[in-house]
């Protein structure tokens, strides 16, 4: 079997703590799995950090070596130009972007560096994938170098149309920069489309059969690959913790009110606001339920030195504060809002308590915070799942009651048929929603992907482009 080099921005070394996010997630229990080699940043920002060479870490099978950044790298690599142009772009909300072209330089040279600390580590049979937005150039980066292996690149997050890409000047070079993969991955078929749209137009790539790209004489595959959770081990995590200390705290303080579950990094691209938003407007056209249910908005702070995530969370300590005092009573409070992190055995357990779960991003890649919640379910007693259609895992989880989070009635309206489902309908829901989730996993995941790379690999040598 070939090793597999894995290089992602985050990387969860030994010394680099737990981490957040889907793509830890999912690539963790791959790697556990599989084994194999997992390059990226440590996590640490240090003074005269470029030009040193990787550290080696080892944990079981897997070797993790990372790199640190300067504070530099830190504010335009990783603060700047990944999460205050790229990530806002490419979910479709260009108006967050704050753009200076001094950040892209800095974006691409920390990708050189990282390519030319990860070049002495490879083998000649290594396959190689490189994962999200931090790292577009990373492709061409190791091929500027000579490197020959195969080449994975995996979008965890949206791509946008590509009129709204045009907005940052760089998009047409790394589209370009993305076609020394042989391989790209996204989480959903409208991500595919408008790659390879924004390949044609900006880029001038040309189309190949299937779902392929020509560009510099060389065939280029395109895929979908839904990411997926570890679904059974979930479920029985979540079974155990139903019972733990911190779960029976909780039931016994909400004394039988039925409770809403949220939990995300806090990030404008989840809609919480527009949560809040929904949850008033229930509480107001449904009197009833005032006392009879909680929220649980679990809003882990994230991106803490990007303006826009921090401007959120302004927002959203006032709306909380304005929803509670408005619609409270002496002793009830329709919302709790934790914006610290909470451990996922926990959440797996709190998910179990819940009656509704509320995903409603304005767009997400794929989101498996669904796909957990369904997972936590009890068959016997399962809750909703009120889910956003704009999430990729909609797609997949069409027995969700699906809305349009930018509609506060439609949410209110979500919220009102998840708390008063009957049992046979919440069964008949789960079930399918479990039947879509039940057989996958990130190893499933990552070898689809594996083997589409081997198979895209054999391709990608010079073909003759075929007209439009
Ligand atoms: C999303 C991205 C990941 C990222 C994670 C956490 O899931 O797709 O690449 O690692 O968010 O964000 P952070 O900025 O803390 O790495």
């Amino acid at each position: 079997m070939n090793r597999l080099v894995v290089v992602s921005n985050r990387v969860p070394a030994p010394s680099a703590g737990t981490q957040a996010g889907g793509l830890a997630v999912a690539l963790d229990g791959l790697m556990e799995k599989r084994g194999g080699l997992w390059f990226g940043w440590s996590g640490v920002i240090a003074a005269g950090a470029a030009g040193r060479p990787a550290m080696i870490e080892r944990s079981g099978s897997v070797e993790y070596a990372t790199i640190d950044l300067t504070q530099d790298e830190h504010d335009r690599y990783y603060n700047a130009f990944s999460n205050s142009v790229l990530w806002p772009l490419l979910h479709t909300m260009p108006e967050l972007m704050q753009y200076d072209r001094r950040d892209a330089r800095v974006y691409r040279e920390v990708n050189a560096r990282m390519a030319a600390a990860l070049q002495p580590l490879l083998r000649p049979t290594d396959l190689i994938w490189v994962h999200d937005y931090h790292l577009m150039p990373m492709a061409a980066a190791l091929r500027a170098r000579g490197v020959r292996n195969p080449i994975g690149f995996f979008l965890h997050i949206p791509f946008c149309s590509p009129d709204v890409l045009a907005a940052a000047p760089e998009m047409t070079e790394l589209v370009r920069e993305m076609l020394s993969a042989d391989l790209i991955g996204f989480q959903t078929d409208n991500d595919v489309t408008n790659f390879a749209a924004a390949a044609q137009v900006l880029a001038g790539a040309m189309r190949g059969p299937g779902n392929s790209l020509f560009f510099g004489g060389r065939r280029i595959r395109l895929g979908v690959f839904p990411v997926e959770i570890e679904a059974r081990s979930f479920a029985a995590r979540a079974a155990e913790m139903a019972e733990s200390p911190a779960v029976r705290r909780l039931r016994r303080d909400l004394e039988g009110q039925r409770l809403i579950l949220g939990v995300e990094r806090l990030d404008p691209t989840k809609g919480l606001l527009q949560r809040l938003v929904g949850l008033r407007r229930l509480l107001e056209k449904r009197q009833d339920w005032r006392g009879h249910l909680t929220m649980l908005q679990i809003a882990a702070m994230s991106r803490k030195d990007v303006e826009s995530y921090r401007a959120l969370r302004t927002a959203l300590d006032r709306e909380a504060g304005a929803l509670n005092a408005d619609l409270g009573e002496p002793d009830w409070q329709p919302l709790r809002l934790v914006a610290r992190g909470v451990e996922r055995s926990t959440v797996a357990g709190y998910m179990r308590l819940a009656r509704v779960g509320l995903v409603t991003p304005l767009r997400d890649g794929m989101n498996l915070v669904a796909k957990e919640f369904v997972a936590a379910q009890d068959p016997a007693d399962p809750g909703v799942l009120v889910l956003s259609r704009f999430a990729g895992s909609a797609r997949q989880l069409e027995a969700a009651l699906l809305v349009n989070p930018h509609d506060p009635d439609a949410m209110a309206d979500a919220l009102d048929s998840a708390l008063r489902m009957g049992l046979e309908e919440r069964q008949a829901r789960w079930r399918a929603l479990w039947a879509a989730i039940e057989h996958r996993s990130p190893l499933v995941w990552g070898r689809s992907f594996v083997a589409a790379l081997l198979r895209a690999s054999t391709l990608t040598v010079a073909k003759t482009p075929v007209p439009l």
